[in-house]
């Protein structure tokens, strides 16, 4: 199975499957000097465990982080960093029963049919969203970087089955109230709204969607890579890569195509000596570099496939038509795991294409490490 890594300079490689032993990531690039710790990395992966257990799938696990390489000393090497959280919780034996009746909506069917059936259909292998997991850990390694560059990268729920956020919402609620929230919106209003209408579709053995809105603050203007390696195709395609996403926008996004130039376009001013633009339609991205307003991306995120109620399928054994309803642990909507996710997946994007532009150095701190001067050939 090729293409499971991402990035030029930051190459991150994603590793394990659901039902597996573990699931992990191994970072190729990351400079050395970096202060990294595994509570770095818990903490970001804890984001993904919402306080009401009956929002999410009821699969439990305790997802204690390992780093096993590429630090030393509490500093990172320049070494490949090996990161990885077991799984436990594993009950395969739903995934038995459904394994010839592939489930509408998930990628059983075409998985069966690409790898002949090798594939490990547990819990759904490597198309399973326990894989995002790595993005988890592989994006606080780069949130520390990024960090160093004064960047800060924040997502959160706007919209769940239906149910929207009304207004933007401060960076400063963004930061305090997200993650108070069971559904990572920073509006607690809307955010019970939300938690109602998960409620209400698991009640009826269903499933519901949502969008996820990212913003990165302080990229420089300028950071790019056009054409095939632009800003904005590197970042969707990362999103992309994150099952279940089903669009991506970049500030106004479709509406555009509604607007006249004159409404569309961001006019420029001076504030403070510095070039900025009045509004920010164009999500802060223009000709595939950062414009050096804020980075806007949203992406819209289907609801979960796996859904009690029955369905229509077909029994690839028999080759007839069948029904399957899935016994599984599932989540009834996948926007809050997928907050987390998305966070990581923009900062992962935005160090590699700093480092690519050498705006953040290979070696950071050469003065935590020692002199080098000291060091002689038989060190
Ligand atoms: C964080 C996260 C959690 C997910 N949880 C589930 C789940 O519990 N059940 C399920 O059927 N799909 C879940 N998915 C979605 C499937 O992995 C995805 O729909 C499937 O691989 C098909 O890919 P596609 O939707 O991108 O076409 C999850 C996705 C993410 C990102």
């Amino acid at each position: 199975m090729g293409s499971n890594s991402i990035g030029k300079d930051f190459v991150v490689t994603c590793f394990g499957e659901s039902h597996g032993r573990c699931v992990g990531a191994v970072i190729d690039g990351c400079p050395a000097g970096l202060p990294l710790a595994v509570e770095d990395i818990q903490k970001e992966v804890d984001k993904r465990l919402p306080q009401k257990e009956e929002i999410v799938s009821a699969r439990r696990e305790e997802d204690a982080v390992e780093l096993l390489s590429g630090t030393y000393e509490g500093f990172t090497t320049g070494a490949p960093i090996c990161i990885l959280v077991r799984n436990k919780e594993v009950i395969s034996d739903d995934y038995d029963a459904i394994r010839h009746t592939p489930r509408p909506g998930h990628a059983d069917y075409p998985a069966r049919i690409k790898y002949l059936g090798f594939n490990d259909n547990r819990g759904g292998g490597r198309f399973s969203g326990r894989l995002t997991v790595a993005f988890v850990m592989a994006g606080a390694v780069a949130k520390k970087l990024l960090e160093l560059a004064g960047i800060e990268v924040l997502a959160y729920a706007t919209e769940i089955g239906g149910v929207k956020i009304l207004s933007t919402p401060s960076i400063e609620d963004v930061k305090k109230k997200t993650y108070e929230s069971s559904v990572r919106c920073p509006d607690p209003k809307v955010a019970l709204e939300m938690e109602e209408a998960i409620l209400k579709a698991k009640s009826e053995g269903d499933s519901v969607g949502g969008i996820v809105e990212c913003v990165a603050s302080n990229v420089l203007a300028g950071v790019g890579e056009p054409i095939f390696d632009s800003l904005d195709a590197e970042l969707a395609k990362m999103l992309f890569d994150v099952p279940a996403v089903k669009g991506v926008e970049f500030g106004v996004g479709f509406e555009a195509a509604r607007l006249k130039g004159s409404q569309n376009n961001d006019p420029y001013v001076m504030r403070d000596g510095e070039v900025e633009t009045v509004t920010n339609n164009a999500g802060g991205l223009l000709g595939g570099l950062s414009s050096g307003m804020p980075l806007v991306v949203r992406v819209a995120v289907k609801p979960t496939p796996s859904i009690a109620k029955e369905q229509k399928t077909v029994d690839l054994m028999e080759m007839k038509e069948a029904t399957v309803h899935v016994n599984g642990r599932h989540d009834a909507c996948i926007v809050p795991k997928a907050v987390p996710v998305v966070e990581a997946s923009v900062a992962l994007v935005l160090v590699d294409q700093l480092l690519r532009a050498g705006l953040i150095p290979k070696v950071l701190g050469v003065e935590a490490v020692g002199e080098y001067s000291d060091v002689t050939e038989e060190d």
